[in-house]
């Protein structure tokens, strides 16, 4: 096979997607995006995946499909560039998973540092665990093996996912014959793009916390947001007060998003973070202006970000038919995927009739 370079990465669609996706891994897709230097970049809306821990909940998984691709398509995410597709309309992807179920044993799966995080995140060690999300990290091989994807960004959270899907790769390959492509993890170079903690500092961004800024909240909320559930210096009362940094998810932010030429717009006193910080550290800087730096930063971040949601918005046939047509690449790409996969286990028993003469030269043995 020759060597290309693809992409494969993907959400789960149970929620619009927030800031912490936005930097963590959004605005690096477009960079990767407009490289140039990929064959393929594919983007899958994982909704078999969220399913697996839904499955009382179709409704929300179908009602956010549509949040997220509208979502990729705002960052600036190009339907002419990137193949965005949805899970379920791929059937390739389950045929693969149950083939790499036989790969892993279920005391590997056990070990997932992810899943077991998630499990009892979900109440599931109580509840009883539902074998589809015991599994779905086999399933997450499935996606990224499917496209041969090489390349795959994701957040820190998703390494356990990769490597499991790795030690697949191996073993399909050392049992069937080179068949699949080794896929390795790309994550970002910057701690805090890597995990952007909640507007509480909590390291965990929820919808049911109420602590997260989505990318298509409008600037009040925003607003309400950073004024309202920010976490400064507890220990900064006075403005004269020596401020403290650890912590202070103000800074945090600022640490994320503010730029060198966001002082010269929004707050020429400072040439840069490094100044600010120093001042803020001394004492004799407010956390009144710091928000409101933070909150200028954000509205030019996300401005254009809106505008380009309600371009799309009023235009869901034209959403629609990127999502259709995405599918419809990915469905050629996965299928023969598939038959490849199927013709290594030797199970390709209807793509030709060579089988007949095997069959009949064993039964004269
Ligand atoms: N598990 C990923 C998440 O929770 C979503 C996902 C599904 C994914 N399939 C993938 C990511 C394949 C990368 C590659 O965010």
């Amino acid at each position: 096979m020759p060597e290309k370079n693809i992409i494969l990465t993907g959400d789960r669609p149970t929620g619009r997607l927030h800031l912490g996706h936005y930097v963590g891994s959004l605005k690096r897709r477009v960079e990767l995006q407009d490289s140039g230097k990929f064959d393929a970049i594919n983007i899958l809306i994982a909704d078999d995946q969220a399913l697996t821990d839904n499955a009382d909940n179709p409704g929300k998984i179908r009602d956010n499909i549509i949040q997220v691709v509208l979502d990729y398509l705002s960052v600036g995410i190009d339907p002419k560039k990137c193949t965005i597709c949805v899970q379920s309309a791929l059937p390739a992807l389950h045929a693969l998973t149950f083939y790499y179920m036989n790969l892993v044993t279920t005391a590997r799966l056990s070990r997932n540092p992810t899943v077991k995080a998630e499990i009892q995140m979900r109440g599931f060690a109580d509840e009883g665990l539902p074998a589809g999300f015991f599994a779905y990290p086999v399933s997450q091989a499935a996606d990224i093996t499917a496209f041969d994807a090489n390349v795959v960004p994701v957040g820190e959270d998703q390494l356990p996912m990769i490597e499991q899907a790795r030690e697949i790769v191996e073993k399909f390959n050392r049992t069937y014959g080179e068949t699949l492509i080794m896929p390795k993890a790309v994550i970002p170079e910057n701690a805090i793009q890597r995990r952007l903690c909640g507007v509480d500092g909590k390291a965990k961004m929820s919808k049911s916390l109420g602590n997260c800024i989505y990318i298509s909240d409008d600037p009040k909320t925003v607003k309400k947001q950073v004024n309202g559930k920010m976490f400064t210096d507890p220990q900064h009362l006075q403005i004269s007060d020596p401020g403290h940094l650890e912590g202070n998810v103000v800074f945090t932010y600022l640490d994320a998003f503010c730029t060198d030429e966001h002082f010269s717009r929004y707050l020429p006193d400072y040439a840069n973070l490094d100044e600010m910080k120093a001042h803020y550290r001394r004492g004799g800087l407010g956390d009144g202006t710091c928000k409101k730096f933070l909150i200028n930063i954000l509205e030019e971040t996300l401005q254009p970000i809106r505008a380009e949601r309600a371009k799309w918005e009023a235009d869901i046939d034209a959403v629609y038919d990127i999502l259709r047509e995405g599918t419809a690449r990915a469905q050629e790409v996965t299928n023969a995927t598939l038959a490849r996969v199927r013709k290594a286990m030797r199970i390709d028993y209807f793509d030709d009739r060579s089988i007949i003469k095997e069959w009949e030269a064993l039964l004269r043995k």
